[in-house]
């Protein structure tokens, strides 16, 4: 035992959240302390995302200025860890302009997060420990979670889908799912100790389960976590249209506790960008999903993911993609510039035909101006109803105001009555106002769910 500190940075998904909770659970039972600085910490990982060239470009800046306190306290341990350290590309640049680096480990081996702190101790050089695929599905991992009543769960790792512009499939490995009993297991555990709000994560939660003996699926595990008494809220991400089956959306329709928020990340309103991008629906296929999603869950708070600007993309393919835009009518929507990513398809495209940038970027403020008025237009239809929220917390920018969700994952802003602590507790809230990222409301009635039994710590421990 030692009683060492640590410190976890983390970039990206909540794949990536879930597995610094794992890495801190580890540190924890080895008898490391967390910190909320990284000036006081003893070991610091950086657990970085490769989605984009934007968060690389983040968390190589990070690691950069960590030299300093590296230079102050040269016996502090410094890790790089997730998804850049699967790439090749890293490992050379880190080599090059990062000696001050103790560790790089990936995101198949963070496990042996144990045995490679080892390792750094009886060397004197950089420990690179990369596997190239994953092996066995590893149950019972310790882990940290974040405080408050939401937890996230993995239910399958990796991805087989390729989408031509994606480097996840490379850095996370083909699909493996855990099998429903080990799932359940973890959601009674979590649900004893007082989680509430339950997120089952996977890159593409639609093909949970057709790995196992015999195949299950989503929709059938779904059904097994709704059982689970404490359980209030479920939800799942991320989803792939091409899987997202008729059974799932009647299993949803029919559930008291899968929440109505659907994200259908589309990518594309263009059928030549679909299938260049392998995304293997059409328009109209997705189309017809939406459809079939807002008949059988008619509050459905739909929300999608958009890349702008894929190599060759035209004017008509991109004002396909408005007109998608408005024909859906999303709640909100997460917009990004193309961003070519080494060793996938796309990025050689980029290459012979890129659209410039300033094509790409103006379209993106095209599509951000029409998603906004939706959005503001949307969350208008909500004023003057009544909404479940959850009191996540205060505001972060007025201690004075308490910031919650809805289970559609609409932000709600309350004014705080500073002498009754509602963070953690479900209450009924009437909605007052309408902004595009958030609405404002009051508390109309009495928590329907009892203080949590898990005790607030002011440090946030990852
Ligand atoms: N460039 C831009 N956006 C990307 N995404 C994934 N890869 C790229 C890329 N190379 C976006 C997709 C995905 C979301 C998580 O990130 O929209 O759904
Ligand atoms: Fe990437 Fe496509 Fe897999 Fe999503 S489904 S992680 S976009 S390859």
């Amino acid at each position: 035992m030692n009683s060492q500190t640590f410190y976890i940075k983390t970039y990206g998904c909540q794949m990536n959240e879930r597995d610094s909770e794992i890495m801190a659970g580890q540190l924890r039972q080895m008898g490391y302390q967390p910190v909320n600085d990284e000036k006081s910490a003893e070991l610091i990982i950086v657990n970085t995302c490769a989605v984009r060239g934007s968060a690389e470009e983040h968390a190589l800046g990070y690691i950069g200025q960590l030299k300093q306190l590296k230079d102050q306290n040269p016996s502090m341990r410094l890790a790089v860890a997730g998804c850049m350290s699967q790439e090749p590309g890293t490992i050379a640049w880190l080599k090059k302009h990062a000696a001050h680096v103790d560790l790089v480990f990936g995101t198949h081996n963070l496990h042996e997060l144990p045995k490679l702190l080892d390792k750094v101790e009886q060397s004197d050089e950089m420990v690179i420990d990369v596997w190239k695929s994953a092996g066995e599905v590893v149950e019972h991992l310790p882990s940290q979670r974040a405080d408050g009543v939401q937890a996230f769960v993995n239910i399958i790792y990796g991805c087989d889908k390729f989408c031509t512009y994606c480097i996840v499939p490379f850095t996370r490995g083909k699909e493996r799912s855990r099998e429903i009993p080990a799932i359940v297991n973890e959601v009674k555990a979590l649900a004893q100790e007082g989680y509430q709000d339950i997120t089952v994560l996977g890159q593409n939660v639609n093909s949970y389960g057709h790995d196992l003996t015999p195949a299950v699926d989503l929709a059938d595990l779904l059904v097994e976590l709704e059982k689970i008494d404490g359980v209030r809220w479920l939800r799942y991400t991320t989803s792939h249209p091409r899987d997202f089956s008729q059974k799932l959306i009647d299993t949803i329709a029919q559930s008291q506790k899968i929440t109505h928020h659907v994200h259908l990340p589309v990518q594309s309103g263009s059928n030549p960008i679909l299938k260049r991008m392998n995304r293997k629906y059409t328009r109209e296929q997705y189309l017809d999903l939406i459809e079939r999603v807002k008949r059988a869950i008619p509050d459905a708070v739909l929300t999608t993911d958009i890349i702008v600007g894929f190599p060759g993309e035209t004017e008509e393919d991109f004002e396909a993609t408005m007109d998608l835009v408005r024909q859906v009518r999303y709640d909100a929507a997460f917009t990004f510039l193309y961003s070519p990513r080494e060793g996938t398809p796309a990025a050689r495209w980029e290459g012979r035909d890129p659209v410039p940038n300033p094509v790409k970027k103006e379209r993106l403020n095209r599509l951000m101006s029409l998603q906004y008025q939706i959005s503001l237009e949307a969350n208008q239809q909500l004023i003057g109803r009544t909404e479940l929220v959850l009191i996540e917390g205060l505001s972060k920018k007025n201690p004075n105001v308490w910031a919650g969700r809805t289970h559609t994952n609409k932000v709600v802003l309350i004014d705080r009555d500073p002498a009754v602590d509602l963070i953690d507790r479900f209450v009924p809230v009437r909605i007052t106002q309408a902004k595009t990222f958030y609405l404002t409301g009051e508390v109309v009635g009495a928590p329907v769910s009892d203080p949590s039994p898990r005790r607030r710590v002011e440090l946030p421990l990852v």
